[in-house]
């Protein structure tokens, strides 16, 4: 684990641009659970209602049964309500220099990479807390979901209102698919994937093209995942610790 730590960080020192690819895993240690796995919010992935998480957050149950989404939409507010950036949030951002960009691509829907400075921050999955009517183009930014009503309906035009998120079967902004495309083509010097199961294509694309170009790829997950077995370097530890003292390492180097 030293050898690599240290191999990382000599890479990293070296890079202009470094692209996070990150998932719910780097809010865990802040205190947000995450969907799967041991810490996940959902017990074997259901509901209290028995139905399948990716069925309740999915477009489909939310235009049948919108009470059933917010009611979900409300308890995802409630866990990163109030929480903190932590140490991998804080590595990350500490990371951009005048000689280094890094780009944030993130599935989570939390504000913690912001919160903790990093400033290119693409939001594959949107933002909870920026609230879109499904009719007209009202939209507004709820701090907090307290004090809302269990069924939140627009001001303007008495239509449903819902969050600015991805739902399941829903397609990813084109504005955020553009923009991690443009960073892209401009190409990474070092790539990791910190916190994600990486089950969709969006996720482990550019892994897999960077592992098939000679690009150093780093994954950083206690736990095994699709794309384990693609990258160059894994660490299977929680990322706060890692990426901090891969950044002290860094400096010492
Ligand atoms: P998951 O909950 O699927 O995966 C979280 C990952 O983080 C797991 O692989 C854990 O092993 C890992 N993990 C836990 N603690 C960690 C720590 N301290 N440091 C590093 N890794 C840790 O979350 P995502 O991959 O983000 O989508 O899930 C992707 C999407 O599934 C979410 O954005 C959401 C969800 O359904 C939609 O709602 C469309």
């Amino acid at each position: 684990m030293q050898a690599k730590l240290d191999q990382i960080a000599a890479l990293l020192k070296a890079a202009r641009r470094v692209l996070f690819i990150t998932g719910a895993g780097v809010s865990a240690e802040s205190g947000v659970p995450t969907f799967r796995g041991a810490t996940g919010a959902f017990a074997n992935g259901l509901t209290e209602e028995g139905i399948p998480f990716e069925e309740v957050l999915s477009g489909t149950t939310f235009t049948r049964n919108p009470k059933l989404s917010w009611k979900y939409f409300f308890r995802l507010e409630l866990s990163i309500r109030g929480k903190e950036p932590n140490a991998a949030h804080r590595a990350i951002a500490a990371l951009q220099t005048a000689d280094r960009a890094v780009c944030v691509a993130t599935q989570n829907i939390d504000e913690l990479h912001q919160s903790a400075g990093s400033t290119n921050v693409i939001e594959l999955h949107g933002s909870l807390r920026r609230i879109i009517c499904t009719v007209c183009d009202y939209r507004v930014y709820h701090p907090t979901f307290e004090g809302m009503p269990e069924l939140p309906l627009c001001p303007k035009c008495k239509e449903l209102l819902r969050p600015d998120i991805v739902l399941y079967e829903e397609m990813l902004p084109e504005d955020a698919l553009g923009r991690l495309d443009r960073e892209q083509d401009r190409g990474f010097d070092l790539i990791f994937s910190v916190g994600t199961t990486s089950i969709f294509s969006y996720v482990t694309w550019p892994v897999a093209l960077a592992s098939r170009s000679g690009i150093p790829t780093v994954e950083i997950n206690p736990d095994e995942t699709p794309i384990s077995h693609l990258v160059r370097y894994r660490l299977a530890a929680p990322a706060g610790a890692v990426l901090r003292q891969t950044i002290e390492r860094m400096n010492r180097g």
